[in-house]
């Protein structure tokens, strides 16, 4: 990590560390002589997990501005105006068991894009709160008064990232057990109204189960962990090294990236690259974020990265062009080539994926890069690399940059946009990739607080963000006159998941019913999704099964099997063989 970067990190600490002894101090405050005493955590989680709760009498205790304070930063409405995220679905979102652990302990896990940033001015002031809007001019805050605070750019000392949440422990403290399981119950029937939803083909209210899941068995076995990793960091992805069949790299959050083989007795692993140093990897989904391999890797051994970097005070995403060592066994050491450096507005939202077509150019997302609502229309603006899908030429270079722009990009030649645009109007395209028979760049786009999308995406194309997401309309703000919009083959709404992750057309056993599918999932319900499309329009789509960690990413061999990476360090290899794709369980 660079000094600047441990600066900053050193500031956000100590920022932190007194705002985590301050709620700490609240939490714990000593309760009066003979008061009765406080049930533990462990006795209000017991008992609102094994008692029924009075749903009326938690929604006026869920209102009571004076007693709770969920309404000062919570809405209930969709509209994700305050502070906290916005819990109309959070029955949908969370099982009972998820909800008491956000209540009781809120910095456990924290919601993405909602955590708390610190801001110290040049004056000596100190401010905590929710990003909100971020521009070259400056920073707009939402605190846990719920009140906007804006600070200037040139008036800022120092700004960082905080492990602690918002959101103030021992809420609960002011409750009785039965009043709490109350809460609890209230908020579990918060579900997302099927109603407010545009009724769409494409977004079907139920999605069926085959009658037999596809299996996901483990396929490494060792723990893939960073040594003295932090404890949130986790896998990102799988990609089998071409011409070697059984030779896999692992990529970690952090920067690590691990060679696994599947030998005739075992399993190995051992480093292939080590590239904590180089990656900015603070809090939430960033980090080292994926590879893929030149078309000509047998040849010229070359792969290219996609990881943050911090430089200059800023977070920013790049693309690298490095080499495999030649005997194929790690990276070979030497410096890496940049060919792109993206600057971040906030910390997500950068997209993950980097592919080459079929037609030899490279691709990579990049999405909007936050806050939440897109509030710049980053994703809209042909000018800006963000919220976009790219194809670049790396295999020559022009107007002094490492690459060229292939002749048939859509914006080439425009004085209004980028060249390196091939569709646009994406959030979060986290994953993607082209189907190897037919060529169809899947793609699936992580919605904000109401759907999770997949799109097939064509040249020039645009995909909605943030004037839809997904079916749904979302914002007029950017909504430019004459412009079309392409809607997606397919999204599902909270019920189903929270988080899309971009899968892969089954192209394994011809004589499978799955062959032709295309296999997605979803980070935190754990789904695995299967579905087909003739002309952009669905045609079936089913739950095929599940894994029993963060789904973050799916992977492929050249023979086509299909695996499944565990955010918590497991691999998984799904087994098709005794399921049916077109075999629908009876409701
Ligand atoms: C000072 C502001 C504040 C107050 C008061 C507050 N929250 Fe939160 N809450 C947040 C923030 C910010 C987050 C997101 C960060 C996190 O996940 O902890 C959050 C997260 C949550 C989540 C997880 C939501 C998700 O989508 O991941 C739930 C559930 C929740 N709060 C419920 C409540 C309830 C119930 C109350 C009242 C007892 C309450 N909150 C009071 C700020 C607040």
């Amino acid at each position: 990590m660079n000094t600047l970067a441990k600066t900053r990190l050193a500031a956000a600490l100590t920022l932190a560390f007194a705002w985590t002894t301050n709620l700490a101090n609240f939490a714990q405050a000593p309760s009066a002589p003979g008061a009765a005493k406080v049930p533990s955590l462990e006795e209000y989680r017991k008992y609102a997990l094994t008692h029924e709760g009075d749903v009326s009498h938690g929604a006026k205790l869920y209102a009571d501005d004076q007693k709770l304070a969920c309404v000062k930063c919570h809405s209930i409405n969709g509209q994700a105006s305050k502070a906290g995220p916005d819990l109309y679905a959070i029955g949908d979102k969370f099982g009972r068991r998820d909800l008491v652990d956000a209540i009781l302990m809120p910095s456990a896990t924290i919601s993405p894009g909602y955590g708390t940033t610190l801001v110290e001015t040049k004056t000596g002031e100190e401010y905590q709160g929710v990003l909100k809007q971020a521009t070259d001019a400056g920073i707009q805050l939402m605190g846990a008064d719920g009140k906007l605070v804006s600070v200037a750019t040139a008036d800022i000392k120092q700004q960082g990232g905080s492990s602690v949440s918002l959101m103030p422990e021992g809420l609960q403290t002011g409750l009785s057990l039965q009043e709490f399981t109350d809460l609890t119950e209230y908020l579990v029937t918060l579900k997302q109204p099927e109603t407010a939803l545009v009724s769409n083909h494409g977004m079907p209210s139920l999605i069926p189960h085959v009658a037999r899941p596809v299996t996901a068995r483990p396929f490494f076995t060792q723990e893939l962990r960073a040594p003295g990793s932090k404890a949130q960091s986790g896998l990102t992805a799988l990609y089998q090294v071409p011409d070697f069949s059984n030779v896999f790299l692992v990529l970690n959050q952090e920067g690590m990236i691990w060679m696994i083989r599947k030998t005739a007795t075992g399993e190995e692993k051992t480093v292939f690259a080590d590239l904590t140093k180089d990656v900015f990897c603070e809090r939430g989904p960033n980090g080292l974020l994926g590879l893929t391999f030149h078309p000509k890797f047998r040849e010229n051994r070359k792969y290219y990265l996609k990881h943050q970097v911090f430089e200059d005070g800023q977070v920013a995403t790049v693309i690298l062009e490095k080499q495999f060592a030649a005997d194929f066994q790690q990276d070979s050491g030497r410096p890496p080539r940049r060919l792109l450096k993206i600057l971040s507005v906030a910390e997500d939202h950068s997209g993950g994926c980097l592919q080459f077509g079929p037609d030899g150019f490279l691709y990579f997302g990049m999405g909007d890069t936050g806050p939440h609502n897109d509030p710049n229309g980053h994703a809209q603006n042909l000018q800006l690399l963000l919220g976009k899908m790219m194809r670049i030429d790396v295999d020559h270079r022009e107007d002094g940059t490492g690459y060229a722009i292939p002749t048939d990009n859509p914006f080439r030649g425009r004085t209004d946009a980028r060249p390196e645009i091939w569709a646009y109007g994406f959030r979060e395209p986290w994953r993607f990739s082209f189907d190897r028979v037919t060529g169809d760049l899947w793609l699936a786009d992580v919605g904000q607080d109401r759907v999770e999308e997949v799109n097939i995406v064509h040249r020039g194309e645009n995909y909605g963000w943030n004037v839809y997401e997904a079916f749904e309309p979302f914002s007029n703000q950017y909504r430019k006159e004459g412009r079309k919009f392409t809607p997606p083959v397919f999204a599902y709404r909270r019920k189903y998941g929270n988080s899309i992750t971009g899968g892969y057309v089954y192209r394994g056993d011809k004589h499978s019913s799955f062959y032709g599918v295309y296999i997605c999932g979803d980070y935190t319900s754990k789904r695995i999704f299967g579905l087909t499309q003739e002309n952009g329009i669905l045609k079936a789509v089913r739950q095929i099964g599940s894994i029993p960690q963060g789904l973050v990413s799916f992977g492929t061999d050249e023979a086509g099997n299909i695996y499944a990476v565990g955010f918590e360090g497991m691999i998984y290899q799904l087994d098709f063989t005794e399921s049916r794709f077109d075999e629908v369980k009876p409701d």
